[in-house]
């Protein structure tokens, strides 16, 4: 956290405000990030990755966020939803060809699931992949792709159909960007994570050999979300961090503004706002602490990640939209980084699954009408001396 902590302060912090009007990091934040061994942070030792365990991996996002929404969302693609797919779902043959060099930072991985007609009903997706001897050659477009221009590998799922037999199944396959027929492009005038990456992918009879198919045909569902789970952590614990920097931004504008002839951190409907901005942070914390122990545990954790998220990310517009109520009109302004905070949480409560469908989940939950199945593959536990060697 030392390191990472001196990375955000020295390097990010003083520039974010102009990568988030330029509309982009520069390249070297990214191989920053890689050296820091973040692009492989929860992926074992011997898979290139530096061996924590997944609670580290929320602290990590957590103190990324803290600094700007744009830093997390590279960890949330590339480890959360790709990496992490990679370790549960991956032949070993596929981990070494596509985990390893993605955990040691050489590569890049990202995600492709959305469409611009499937977004929450995910088995509305039409990209298709029509078998063809030893490949698959895919045809669609994907939409709201984080990292689409700047990733080397994308998880995309498409619905497997062969010849003469119309499949409606979905199936997940790591598609290169060197392969030809895949073009990418960027979407510009977000409202916020204006220095992430957001963009789209067109394939168009792009040819993907049967080895980069991750799992079985028709498993691609339950692959989704699982990667699901994994990436709604990272968005748990990254708007815990957003929450954070709201709190902290305003504890440190109400000591300094005065009205009425004292600071205005003594007034009590400015304390008011204070203390629920440290009771969501709180709350948010302990919500995906206890997600990430049961991922190192090994154990099915959908229902607590998807509270987790939930939680967090609706809370983290709450105190963004406090806390510039607190800065009165210079937080409206860009003169201090609250509205910043206000554009990059809005994202979030509709990314990697909105809150309506997060509330269905726990409705369903709670009313026992979903029921988790044992899946055929696990994400593995965390154990120390496996995962980090002997040290
Ligand atoms: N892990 C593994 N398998 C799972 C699972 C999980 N978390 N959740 C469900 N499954 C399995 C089920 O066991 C079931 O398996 P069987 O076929 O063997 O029975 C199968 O998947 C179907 O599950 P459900 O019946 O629960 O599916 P559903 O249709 O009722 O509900 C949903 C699905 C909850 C609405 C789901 O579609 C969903 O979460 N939608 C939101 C999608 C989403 O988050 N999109 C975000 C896009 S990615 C993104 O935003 C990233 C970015 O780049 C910004």
């Amino acid at each position: 956290v030392h390191s990472l902590r001196t990375f955000l302060s020295r390097d990010v912090s003083p520039n974010i405000r102009e990568w988030d009007k330029g509309g982009g990091l520069p390249q070297h934040i990214y191989e920053q990030m890689a050296r820091l061994g973040l692009f492989g942070i929860c992926i074992p030792e011997q898979l290139g990755g530096a061996g924590y365990d997944y609670l580290t991996l929320g602290i990590v996002c957590e103190e990324l966020e803290r600094v700007d929404s744009s830093l997390r969302v590279i960890m949330s693609v590339h480890v959360g939803l790709n990496s992490l797919g990679l370790l549960q779902w991956g032949s070993k043959e596929q981990q070494q060809r596509f985990l390893i060099p993605q955990a040691s930072g050489v590569r890049l991985g990202a995600f492709a699931l959305s469409e611009p007609d499937a977004g929450s009903d995910v088995s509305a997706i039409r990209t298709s992949a029509r078998r063809s001897n030893k490949n698959y050659v895919l045809n669609g477009e994907k939409m709201w792709i984080s990292l689409a221009t700047k990733a080397d590998h994308f998880l995309v799922f498409a619905r497997v159909s062969r010849e003469h037999e119309p499949g409606k199944q979905l199936s997940a396959f790591v598609v290169e960007r060197t392969m030809p027929g895949l073009s990418a492009g960027d979407i510009d005038h977000k409202l916020g994570v204006r220095a992430g990456s957001t963009g789209w992918l067109h394939l168009d009879d792009v040819r993907v050999p049967q080895s980069n198919r991750l799992g079985l045909e028709g498993e691609g569902f339950r692959i989704a979300m699982s990667c699901l789970d994994n990436g709604r952590y990272t968005v748990a614990a990254g708007s815990t961090g957003l929450i954070k920097a709201c709190l902290e931004a305003s504890i440190d504008y109400s000591r300094t503004r005065e009205t009425f002839g004292k600071q205005i951190s003594s007034h009590q409907l400015i304390k008011k706002k204070i203390a629920d901005m440290s009771k969501w942070y709180e709350i948010s914390r302990l919500l995906y602490h206890r997600a990430g122990e049961l991922k190192n545990l090994g154990t099915r954790n959908t229902r607590e990640t998807s509270v987790a998220k939930w939680y967090a990310t609706e809370k983290a517009v709450s105190a963004a939209d406090s806390a510039i109520q607190i800065h009165g009109a210079y937080g409206y302004s860009d003169e201090f980084p609250v509205e910043r905070y206000f554009r990059n949480a809005r994202g979030a409560t509709i990314y990697e699954g909105t809150s309506e469908i997060h509330s269905l989940i726990q409705a369903q939950y709670a009313l026992g009408e979903r029921i988790d199945k044992p899946l055929r593959k696990e994400l593995p536990p965390y154990v120390d001396s496996v995962w980090r060697g002997s040290k």
